[in-house]
């Protein structure tokens, strides 16, 4: 096997200032809200693992049937020989890629993204390991800062999968998709994830499994303030609330505070009231209809290739090429 070889852009003192900088501007702001990427610390990272397993929770399902049906026309379209997956979690849905890549002959690299160092960390081994002469070159950082980083060089394919995309606000999203577009080269190509609009019953029962898993990872994000940032939440004191934003088409994720407290952050010399049944929005998770995908895309540079659905039309996956400027 080749030995990962692993980059790391989030030392400590980077992720606590950028913490603290999300924390200090989110508390002040009203409604409250908090910014989801410091979800995934190890311990979120597993609970969106279970997420993926949870009856009512579709997403992972459905794109890994439409990554099965499609993945050789994938593979041949695409033309790469290196895959670069953005959020790439514990990659287990990119071993389809990489399998349906490798059978033609001509995969090489694989750069996985992540800011979650410890998962990232296992999945690149593991994949090190099950692919015979593939080099895996990790990136630990935060794709909103250091997609500068990515390295160059070879055919690349670009990977979003889990429906990531739709966790930016849309203003932040389409700056993303602007400076991802940006670090791609003409005939690099970009395999986006997008969940869909669907009944709403549907959608809340995705994020709010009885089991309260769904509620352990959204409460989560305090205990990662209460650890980097010598904050005091008291968990319990939380409840979890999925809505949908028929306006805005989007899952909202709150943290409704069950009585009048106070929490201290200690790294910010910051005290902070929460009125019985205030509510702190957490996370956003925008449902797409896909008709409005290929423009988007397109906006930034990028050409729709072709969009596929799942058999229900609960989910769907885009290729789009990166065109000459
Ligand atoms: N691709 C996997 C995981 C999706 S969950 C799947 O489809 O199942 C979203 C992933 O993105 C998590 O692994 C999380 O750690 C990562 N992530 C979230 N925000 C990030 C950011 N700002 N920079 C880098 N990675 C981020
Ligand atoms: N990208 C996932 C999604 O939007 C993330 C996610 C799943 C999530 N379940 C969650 C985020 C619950 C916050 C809370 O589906």
């Amino acid at each position: 096997m080749i030995q990962p070889v692993i980059d790391n852009h989030l030392d400590p003192t980077w992720i606590e200032r950028a913490l603290q900088a999300d924390v200090s501007e989110g508390l002040l702001m009203s409604p409250k809200e908090l910014p989801p990427k410091w979800f995934y610390d190890d311990r979120g990272s597993e609970l969106f693992e279970q997420i993926t397993h949870l009856p009512d929770y579709y997403p992972t399902r459905r794109e890994r049937e439409i990554l099965e049906r499609e993945v050789d026309v994938i593979a041949e379209r695409s033309g790469a020989d290196t895959v670069v997956e953005l959020g790439s979690g514990t990659s287990e849905k990119t071993r389809i890629v990489l399998d349906a890549l490798a059978a033609t002959g001509r995969l090489e690299r694989y750069v996985p993204f992540d800011n979650s160092e410890a998962t990232l960390m296992h999945a690149a081994d593991a994949l090190a390991k099950a692919y015979e002469g593939l080099s895996v070159h990790g990136v630990v950082g935060d794709f909103e800062y250091h997609l500068n980083h990515i390295p160059v060089g070879g055919c690349r394919m670009y990977l979003m999968l889990g429906g990531t995309i739709g966790n930016f606000l849309p203003a932040d999203r389409k700056k993303f998709l602007a400076a991802l577009a940006n670090t791609m080269v003409a005939g690099d190509t970009l395999l986006m994830g997008f969940d869909l609009l669907k009944d709403r019953r549907r959608l809340i029962a995705a994020y709010d499994d009885p089991e309260g898993i769904t509620a352990a990872f959204n409460r989560n994000v305090l205990a990662v303030i209460n650890h980097r940032l010598d904050a005091d939440f008291v968990l319990e004191q939380f409840e979890h609330e999925a809505h949908f934003d028929t306006g805005d088409e989007c899952i909202e994720m709150w943290l409704c505070s069950t009585r009048d407290q106070q929490v201290t952050i200690g790294k910010l010399g910051m005290e902070v009231g929460f009125g019985a049944g205030e509510r702190m929005r957490t996370e956003v998770s925008a449902k797409f209809r896909p008709e409005r995908i290929g423009p988007e895309l397109f906006a930034v540079g990028l050409v729709t290739e072709q969009l596929w659905t799942d058999a229900q039309g609960d989910f769907a996956l885009s290729l789009a090429r990166r065109v000459e400027r």
